[in-house]
């Protein structure tokens, strides 16, 4: 038996001689040790099954795969015991004792799930944000893990893409502050600690752009638009110092992500700095082929010599490498490179100090779905909410007296975790109908389903493709429909709780009509109809239309997915407990015909202010150019005002910083917290520009009748862009500065700044 343990400790020992110096020389000392054949296996991140497969296989002869040193980290597993059995494959049986690195799809919590990422960057709370994360790292580091698929920092300007559920919406700042809160989240100060778990930001770049909102669609946009809109939040989690970057689906330039020389060498690691690896996304490698530039081989050597480090689930790098190195086609030095760079991620982790430091059967107990983690994820959810209308103050609603609760979503745990949940369990979540009562114990609920999440056939297979979380019901659609409006005829007001089923939204669900299923609106439109006063809680993953909604129902709460604590959180600000705060990150267009729509769009040579006729003009013949709720956009039940807007100079010379103020005042009866949003106009630059650009934003808590002042600082750098050449600087002229309730309702200053 001397052998495994000696030679387990001959590495380590071999490895702590480089105890204190860099991961670097550690990682080097290693390579010079493996075969070609060990290292093309570092290459290779394999899924045993049990996660979400996502792609057409899930890998073969795991086992046999890990002894031979053919595995380099492998997904789709946790929990201790796993772990630690995968891991003895590695540590006990390879001929390095190389440990492998255990990742997940970690996306919006591990066990204890928080909203769906569009919900959380609703709070426009990046301490929050970050808290979420760091839960979701002690929780996965507690079942094994040490790397999460996250965050999913796309930018999307098409709710008809089902992954916008996952990112931060359309704006790139804010997406940009939300990635750093995030890796801060998981990565914490020292990856070695074994709470803290690495970050792989995904997927780069560009594939919320896809074509049509369609799933794995084509991308094709100019670089400006780029650097300018898409690109700037992988960056910041770069910049955060994120150990891991995912390769998307799509192609950019003609020349898939994941094969693409500028995308992975000269932009990430040479123009931005980038240090750690790059993985592809599920068989993205493979599905070059698909793409039309090559066979396996061909792909996965194009793959390499673009800068992709590992290879998920497809195996093409393990299959083909060694015969390209024979035959030329890669060097000995690129493989090297992107050895060199998972076992880096390793020593990072402190994996070859101890392979099991993330394995701790004590820990799952302690730190996983605790009451703590409870608390904070039906804290977040509070804050993720946005109120969309809320007429004649019908919210928030009074603890007594009878509520027709009513809806497929109202009395549902299948559905309050939204997409993108692979540790979470569903049957640990908070209903509507819970959460009520919980909240409002004294309050007489009458409940009734009233209609499926779904009639439609079609929209019900896909839906359910990955378990069912559209269960249609025996009794039909008029007597569902009856027992609802019986429920709300008795009631003082009604609570009706529709949306979208879980994977409505997420990967692989795009929708081409982004409302209410016709059998909820139907219900919804004869609950209208009784006449008593609705109000309209939403669960879904993206914007949806809801301009019919808005014209006849008083109060609608956009809830998103909110995760475990979902019901109480809903009844938490259904019945006051807390006042909504949450504004939306992704515009909600009046129609699908809309989209793409988004706050920060050019002016046209033809721009229409919506005044008179059209004609000629930039516009629609049927619909107006406006979005039904703008960014930014969110209501409380306390109301806010605003102000003058001062500017403390009005001409500024180089860098010289500006300062605006504007006083808020809380004018209502409740105290609530309200989002300031700063916007800045380049009216007249080299080349065009949006029509405005967030730049920052402070949230501030008011107490009724109370005024504070809320001022912001610019400078020079909040003037910058890329122009034309892609040079990121500011030009001198006029600046229009901005500060308001949403992207739509802002008041302004004009300053002059110029360079001398
Ligand atoms: C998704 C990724 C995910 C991966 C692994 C892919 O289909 O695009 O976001 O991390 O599967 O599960």
């Amino acid at each position: 038996m001397k052998s495994i343990a000696a030679s387990f400790i001959a590495i380590l020992l071999t490895v702590s001689v480089f105890a204190q110096s860099d991961y670097t020389a550690k990682a080097k000392a290693l390579l010079a040790k493996m075969t070609t054949e060990e290292k093309i296996g570092q290459l290779n991140l394999v899924t045993p099954g049990g996660g979400v497969a996502t792609g057409s296989v899930v890998s073969q002869d795991v086992e046999t795969k890990i002894k031979k040193g053919q595995v380099g980290g492998l997904f789709g597993i946790f929990g201790p015991e796993k772990v630690r059995q995968a891991q003895d494959l590695a540590v006990k049986n390879s001929r390095l004792h190389i440990p492998l690195i255990f990742g997940l799809d970690v996306i919006h919590g591990h066990k204890t799930i928080f909203p769906i990422p569009l919900g959380l960057s609703s709070s426009w709370d990046l301490g929050l944000i970050e808290k979420s994360a760091r839960i979701a790292a002690t929780e996965a580091s507690a079942d094994g893990l040490q790397w999460a698929f996250s965050p999913m920092v796309d930018i999307a300007r098409d709710a008809r893409w089902g992954r916008i559920s996952e990112g931060n919406g359309e704006d790139p700042w804010l997406g940009g502050q939300i990635a750093k809160a995030m890796v801060r989240g998981y990565q914490g100060k020292d990856l070695s600690a074994n709470n803290n778990i690495m970050a792989c930001v995904k997927h780069f770049a560009l594939y919320g752009a896809a074509e049509a909102g369609r799933e794995y669609n084509t991308v094709d946009m100019s670089r400006v638009k780029m650097y300018e809109y898409y690109l700037p939040p992988y960056k910041a989690a770069v910049e955060a110092g994120a150990g891991s970057i995912m390769s998307s689906f799509n192609e950019i330039d003609a020349v898939p992500a994941t094969g693409n020389k500028w995308l992975l060498t000269d932009l990430l690691r040479k123009q931005w700095g980038f240090k750690g690896f790059v993985v592809s996304d599920y068989t993205s490698l493979n599905e070059m082929t698909n793409h039309g530039i090559g066979d396996l081989q061909t792909v996965a050597a194009r793959a390499l010599n673009a800068g992709l480090d590992m290879d998920m689930v497809g195996e093409g790098m393990l299959t083909t490498l060694g015969k390209s190195l024979k035959e030329g086609k890669v060097t000995m030095a690129q493989i090297d490179a992107a050895c060199l760079r998972i076992l880096e991620a390793k020593f990072k982790l402190g994996l070859f100090d101890n392979p099991y430091k993330y394995v701790d059967e004590s820990r799952p107990a302690k730190d996983i779905l605790t009451n703590e983690t409870r608390k904070a994820s039906r804290e977040i959810a509070t804050h993720s909410m946005v109120l969309l209308k809320n007429a004649n103050q019908l919210l928030p609603l009074r603890k007594s007296g009878t509520i027709a609760l009513v809806g497929p979503l109202a009395d549902n745990k299948r559905n309050m975790l939204g997409t993108w949940v692979v540790a979470g369990d569903w049957t640990k979540s908070v209903s509507v109908a819970e959460g009520i009562k919980n909240v409002a114990p004294a309050a007489n609920i009458i409940y009734a389903k009233g209609a499926n999440i779904s009639d439609d056939s079609m929209l019900v297979k896909n839906a359910n493709a990955l378990g069912v979380e559209i269960e249609p019901e025996q009794q039909s659609a008029e007597a569902m429909l009856n027992d609802a409006l019986a429920a709300a005829n008795k009631a003082d007001v009604v609570v009706a709780v529709l949306g979208e089923a879980a994977d409505m939204s997420g990967e692989s669900s795009s929708r081409s009509d982004i409302g209410l299923p016709e059998s909820q609106l139907n219900l919804l439109k004869a609950l209208v109809k009784t006449g008593k006063p609705i109000v309209l809680v939403l669960i879904n993953g993206r914007p949806l239309t809801l301009t019919w909604e808005d014209a006849h129902v008083p109060a609608i709460l956009e809830a998103w997915a909110p995760g475990t604590e979902a019901g109480n959180a809903i009844a938490d600000v259904l019945f006051g407990d807390y006042n909504p705060s949450g504004k939306i990150t992704a515009t909600f267009p009046r129609s699908v015909g809309q989209i793409p729509i988004y706050y920060n769009h050019k002016n046209t040579g033809r721009p229409y202010d919506g005044k008179g006729s059209g004609k000629f003009k930039s516009y629609y013949m049927d619909i107006s150019n406006d979005p039904l709720y703008p960014f930014g956009y969110g209501l409380s039940y306390t109301s806010f005002s605003y102000g003058s807007l001062s500017a403390d100079k009005h001409s500024l010379k180089g860098n010289e910083t500006l300062t605006c103020s504007i006083p808020v005042t809380n004018t209502g009866k409740f105290a609530g917290e309200e989002t300031v949003q700063w916007y800045i106009t380049d009216p007249v630059a080299s080349i065009t520009r949006s029509v405005e650009d967030l730049k920052g934003f402070q949230k501030v808590w008011l107490q009724p009748g109370e005024t504070k002042v809320i001022s912001f600082k610019i400078t020079t750098a909040d003037l910058k862009f890329y122009n034309g050449d892609l040079k990121y600087d500011w030009e001198p002229g006029e600046f229009i500065i901005r500060a308001g309730t949403n992207s739509a309702s802002t008041q302004s200053v004009s300053v002059q700044w110029n360079k001398k």
